[in-house]
């Protein structure tokens, strides 16, 4: 770390922190802490008065994303240079929405055209009747369909899309028992071709369609990859693979072809507003400066949290249904990007990393988890996301409800309400942060996942964490394949319960 950023930490950890209530002494407070971006989709309003983020945190996070070079890295980001160190590649996301080096975006822009042909081919009847996708992937390759397929079609999907992740046969079989073989595609999506995962629930969907009286089972499947000829060495003819770049992270995938059950569900046009609704979020990421710039302000206040007041997890609260599944998809995204021990360059991180993303929706959550938030002794800071435009069509009870309910709780987490009786004490000045979004359509979920993930490159930035690798995960991985390969002992434990278990 350099000496101004030591620095900067210093003066961070020197500043006083007052309550929220005393921080809403400034008249000014709402204007300075809440910002609304205009987009595409409908506007975004985010408020970040309620969390403890004030003038003098703010200009010492901005001496920290000075020394920490964040404009300098985040060009670096838009020039496709290799800032995914440790694996020596760029980090192109952005290029899928039309943001970035030249090259880059032209080749992009070559490949979506590919995916749009097949899913029109498709929708126009090229494969035959299709009604089903069974979408087959995990991680990255499955949590951002999932997501985004669970929030927009609620109203209906021009096919019937089921995401199946886990190894545990009893997911795909609930899909299959779903689906029709005769009218099924398969989508096979793996940013590597490899995942144990991923290829063995390819072969059983294979042996599904066959028993099901397909003749061609591999002219069910396309696949969705960075590795074409991988897939085509696996048997899927080469005109349903889809190909995405090297250089787009698995879990930054959603907007490449790993986003085909996405568009394939959807129709192209609601697929490229999404991608229009996330590009609008990426001019204004590389173009604005300072605390003008939402998506590192936002990790002011999770570095704030983490850093300064010894947080050890936050949580995000959707007041909406259909992000339901928005929190899993934020695991991955932040905790395999920031969840590590070591700088960019090696080195200890010395700090805390990345917080325990958690979450739920509201109003469920209410009668769950938030006893803690209220009264527990661990200090939760929360975002609420809610749209002002109810996605049902009830009466209007319902959203106003879900809305009040909403805003209910970020008031009561700060304001709190003494008494005398210790059960009945609520302390208060407990942190949130809302995201009110006019809507929620294709343009405005893509904005809102693209905020997140610059926050959390902004994040990596200010702690010097490599965000776009994840060793972490591949030692279990081994392990696993050396128990099934056997010839291999462990320590006591692992031997008993293998032998119990039957594995071994
Ligand atoms: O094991 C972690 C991981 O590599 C994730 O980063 C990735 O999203 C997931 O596995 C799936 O990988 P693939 O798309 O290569 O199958």
């Amino acid at each position: 770390m350099t000496e101004a950023a030591t620095a900067a930490w210093a003066t961070l950890a020197a500043l006083d922190k007052p309550s929220l209530q005393a921080l809403f002494a400034d008249p000014m407070r709402l204007e300075l802490l809440s910002a609304r971006l205009d987009l595409p989709g409908g506007a975004i309003r985010f408020d970040w008065s309620k969390t403890h983020l004030d003038a003098a945190h703010m200009a010492g996070f901005e001496a920290l994303a000075a020394a920490m070079d964040f404009t300098g890295k985040r060009a670096a980001m838009l020039a496709g240079d290799v800032i995914n160190v440790t694996e020596h590649r760029a980090v192109e996301h952005t290029t899928l929405r039309g943001v970035g080096r030249d090259t880059s975006v032209e080749e992009a822009h070559a490949l979506h055209l590919r995916m749009k042909s097949l899913v029109e081919a498709i929708h126009e009847g090229a494969l035959g009747e299709v009604k089903h996708l069974i979408h087959i992937g995990i991680g990255g390759s499955a949590l951002g369909p999932a997501l985004a397929i669970d929030a927009l079609t609620r109203d209906g999907a021009k096919v019937d899309v089921h995401v199946v992740a886990n190894i545990d046969g009893c997911a795909l079989e609930a899909a299959m028992r779903a689906c029709d073989p005769a009218t099924t595609l398969i989508a096979v999506a793996s940013k590597t071709f490899t995942t144990t995962e991923t290829m063995t629930n390819a072969a059983s969907a294979l042996d599904w369609l066959k028993a099901g009286g397909v003749a061609d089972p591999y002219g069910r499947v396309v696949a969705l990859t960075a590795y074409p000829e991988k897939a085509v060495e696996w048997g899927v003819d080469e005109t349903r693979v889809l190909p995405f770049p090297e250089s787009v992270g698995g879990r930054y995938s959603l907007w490449s072809s790993i986003g085909f059950p996405i568009a394939l569900a959807l129709g192209w046009q609601d697929f490229a507003e999404f991608l229009d609704g996330a590009a609008a979020v990426d001019q204004h990421f590389f173009e604005s400066d300072g605390l003008a710039n939402l998506p590192l302000r936002a990790a002011f206040a999770d570095l704030y949290y983490t850093q300064l007041r010894g947080t050890q997890t936050r949580a995000c609260f959707a007041y909406d249904e259909r992000l339901r599944l928005l929190p899993d998809y934020l695991q991955q995204l932040e905790m395999e990007s920031n969840g590590k021990s070591v700088t960019a360059d090696g080195q200890p991180l010395g700090r805390p990393s990345a917080p325990i993303t958690w979450g739920g929706v509201g109003t469920d959550a209410q009668h769950a988890v938030f006893q803690l938030l209220h009264q527990g002794t661990n200090l939760v800071p929360v975002d609420f996301i809610a749209a002002i435009i109810p996605g049902d069509s009830l009466d209007p009870a319902h959203h106003r409800n879900l809305l009040a309910n909403c805003l209910a709780q970020g008031a009561a987490l700060m304001a709190g309400r003494a008494s005398s009786d210790g059960a009945r004490n609520y302390p208060g000045d407990r942190p949130s942060a809302t995201i009110l979004c006019e809507d929620l359509n294709p343009a405005t979920l893509g904005a809102l996942i693209a905020f997140h993930e610059h926050r959390t490159f902004a994040n990596g930035v200010l702690l010097g964490i490599n965000s776009f690798d994840q060793f972490g995960v591949e030692l279990g991985k081994e392990i696993a394949k050396s128990i099934l390969a056997g010839g291999v002992s462990f320590d006591p434990s692992t031997e008993a319960l293998l032998a119990e278990a039957g594995v071994k």
